[in-house]
């Protein structure tokens, strides 16, 4: 059997700023073995697919996709974009011909959101730069910051709803919040959570019809875990209130996150997904970095853009 030919190719490359490489073990797999292969792990509730190709994934800013990255397979090649940019389907959709390009994206909690967006972007946006503490700007931020001004300026602010192509800066009716959720969940065929991750990485892996190890990541370029602040029930309602588009856009998809998980897996099965991911994870990372110790393991300065070399044995 022939692989699927391949419509698209695309390496949208790349000023990446935060790098971050993860990603994974496409071991030199056969690629026909690979279009008719069906799931291993489980062949209970599906008992076979192939595997998703093409596919569109919307890196927002700051909500963990340093964890995932661009992936890429010898030989084949998945039509992966994955790149900060804002989203805009008709001019995407110009460039991803696949009928059955997959939309995903993944979208964090606002609240550690912005706390990690202030710490990270301290110096480099105006309104964060005048105020003198997250709490400070919170408590005086329509001083600090001007939703007409233009240069890193979007991101201060339903900075979520800003990726996803709408206007963060002004107040939306029920019914236009309404609407555009509406969109955003047509346009896009999963929205995973990164503080579910893991979970995230397991019903990715499902929905697309791959392996566990398509799905293992390594973290790189996170703050050390001390840079973590606690962040105090004020300043964690202020920064609701701030960012309510994109609290209540999280609030909405958490839901569907979850309901989706629960169509897929019985608890059960999901436990032990899980415990998978994690041995595999363990194992990969001591197989694959090049780096010595792991890029993981050393505290990250802010500001700073790497790369880790990752590269496994082949099976
Ligand atoms: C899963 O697949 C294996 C190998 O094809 C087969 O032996 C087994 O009976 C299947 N299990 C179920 C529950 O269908
Ligand atoms: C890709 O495959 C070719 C031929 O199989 C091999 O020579 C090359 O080293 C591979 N490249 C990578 C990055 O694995
Ligand atoms: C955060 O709060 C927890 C529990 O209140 C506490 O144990 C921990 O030390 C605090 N961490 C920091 C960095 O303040
Ligand atoms: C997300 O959903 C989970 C599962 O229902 C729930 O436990 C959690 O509190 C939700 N998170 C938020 C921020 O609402």
């Amino acid at each position: 059997m022939h692989p699927p030919s391949l419509k698209t190719l695309f390496l949208f490359l790349i000023l990446i700023i935060l790098i971050i490489v993860a990603a994974m073990s496409f071991q030199n797999e056969d690629v026909s073995s690979f279009s008719e292969k069906t799931r291993n792990s489980d062949n209970v509730t599906a008992p076979s697919c192939s595997p998703r190709r093409n596919v569109m994934f919307l890196k927002t800013h700051k909500t963990g996709t340093k964890y995932v990255d661009k992936y890429q397979e010898n030989g084949t090649s998945f039509n992966f974009i994955t790149h900060h940019l804002r989203f805009n389907s008709v001019e995407l959709k110009k460039v991803l011909k696949a009928e059955d390009t997959f939309y995903f994206s993944i979208i964090r909690n606002p609240v550690s959101q912005m706390e990690s967006a202030f710490s990270f972007f301290r110096r480099s946006f105006p309104a964060f730069k005048a105020a003198k503490s997250l709490e400070d700007f919170l408590k005086n931020a329509n001083k600090y910051f001007d939703p007409l001004k233009e240069g890193n300026n979007e991101l201060v602010k339903n900075p979520m709803w800003f990726d996803f192509g709408y206007n963060n800066k002004v107040e939306y009716t029920e019914h236009e919040f309404a609407k555009a959720l509406q969109n955003i969940q047509r346009s896009f065929d999963l929205i995973l959570i990164t503080e579910y991750f893991d979970e995230s990485m397991i019903l990715l892996k499902e929905v697309m019809c791959w392996d566990i190890d398509d799905v293992v990541t390594f973290t790189h370029n996170s703050r050390h875990e001390m840079d973590h602040k606690n962040i105090s029930e004020d300043v964690a309602s202020r920064i609701k209130k701030w960012n309510s588009l994109d609290w209540r856009l999280y609030n909405h998809f958490n839901v569907t996150f979850w309901t989706k998980i629960e169509e897929m897996f019985s608890p059960a099965r999901l436990q032990e997904e899980l415990a998978i991911l994690r041995e595999r994870r363990i194992f990969l990372e001591a197989q694959c970095s090049q780096d010595k110790p792991f890029i993981a393991k050393k505290p990250m300065q802010e500001f700073i853009s790497e790369t880790a070399f990752i590269s496994c044995p082949t099976r």
